[in-house]
């Protein structure tokens, strides 16, 4: 009998988990299927080494020990969905050529670890005939079909930790502590660590803002003697008139302006006369070890792709709803985004705690 040639490859930024995830995915594989008869082939740096034939096969013992390990074992590299049917200067396919690896390869099947993007050229491939099954990362949380994805709760964690600590200089120095949180277009890590972190005012990319409604809330404590404040900003959030643009617009406004936390840090001082400072812990949050929650959700999410793949039900991304680990199709998630509902449970909560929303 060949040995079942399972490709794995990681996509879009790194996280915490990625490596869980190949683990548990690998490791069931070897349980199912038998260590001789599975051969796990690597694919470096994403679809660009789909796309440049940058495979290898790997041995059993690569596996081990990664559970705890940050970043992805397989190197990640960005590769633009609307790019992936444009042929640039290079004058490469990159569709066909990654359908020629997958040949080449001989896979039986791929397994792609990532978002958004991924998930778009995923279903790219699964529509080029390739069996492919995703497996759900990101920091931001924002994807469509599913409760959670593996990265979230470590970065929750960390951005949770970065506002603890910034309690301690705003109250020791009375000063505004404007901390930028990840997220891209989505507000989810910017929410739970704002809530979990004690922060008085969230902005959120789904809640526009007003900056004299923020003023406001931060005036407002100061009148209760709290002399100062903490603000839990996303990166991707909109002042309520630059929300009234059109999508283009918007982002030229930001690629021209940049984001919006150092003009509100500079407008809170300005209109409270409050001392204010800006953190903005970035990358840091994407970093080191997963946590407990996402070692388990990464090696749930790892199991169920190998039976996926025992099952040979291809042209899925796997998921957790309603607190059970399934599967949706491809096609039904890929381009969609989860945002964060403004009138949903989580925003209420915050808002009953006092919480601002600048709104
Ligand atoms: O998607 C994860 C994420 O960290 C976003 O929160 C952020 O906007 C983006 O990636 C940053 O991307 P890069 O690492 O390419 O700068």
């Amino acid at each position: 009998m060949s040995k079942k040639r399972i490709g794995i490859l990681t996509s879009g930024g790194d996280c915490p988990g990625l490596n869980a995830t190949i683990r548990g995915v690998v490791k069931a594989c070897y349980e199912r299927f038998g260590e001789d008869n599975v051969q796990i082939v690597g694919i470096s740096n994403g679809y660009y080494g789909l796309i440049h034939g940058l495979c290898r096969d790997m041995q059993p013992s690569e596996f081990s020990g990664i559970l705890t390990q940050g970043g992805t074992i397989l190197g990640t590299k960005r590769q633009p969905f609307k790019m992936m049917t444009v042929i640039g200067d290079d004058n490469i396919d990159k569709v066909k050529n990654m359908v020629e690896t997958y040949n080449k390869q001989k896979l039986d099947c791929l397994l792609t670890l990532g978002g958004n993007g991924t998930h778009k050229t995923s279903n790219l491939l699964a529509d080029a005939g390739l069996n492919v099954i995703g497996l759900p990362k990101t920091i931001d949380n924002d994807l469509y079909g599913t409760d959670v994805t593996f990265g979230f709760h470590t970065a929750v964690d960390i951005a949770t930790d970065a506002l603890d600590r910034l309690h301690t200089t705003a109250a020791s120095h009375s000063r505004i502590i404007v901390c930028e949180i990840m997220g891209n277009k989505a507000g989810w890590l910017t929410l739970y660590a704002g809530i979990a972190g004690g922060a008085d005012i969230i902005l959120l990319p789904e809640i526009p803002y007003d900056i004299d409604k923020v003023c406001d809330a931060v005036v407002r404590r100061a009148q209760k003697g709290k002399t100062f404040s903490i603000l839990a900003v996303a990166e991707g959030v909109n002042d309520i008139e630059i929300a009234k643009l059109k999508k283009k617009q918007r982002e030229q406004y930001h690629v021209e302006n940049g984001n919006d936390t150092a003009r509100i840090a500079a407008q809170i001082q300005k209109n409270t006369g409050i001392e204010a400072r800006v953190c903005v812990p970035g990358h840091m949050l994407r970093g080191g070890s997963p946590s407990a929650y996402d070692r388990m959700l990464a090696t749930q999410f790892g199991v169920h792709a190998a039976k996926l793949i025992a099952d040979e039900k291809f042209g899925r991304t796997v998921a957790m709803v309603d607190g059970k680990v399934t599967s949706n199709k491809l096609e039904d998630i890929a381009g969609k985004k989860k945002l964060v509902d403004p009138n949903g449970q989580q925003v209420q909560t915050a808002r009953d705690l006092g919480i601002s929303f600048g709104d």
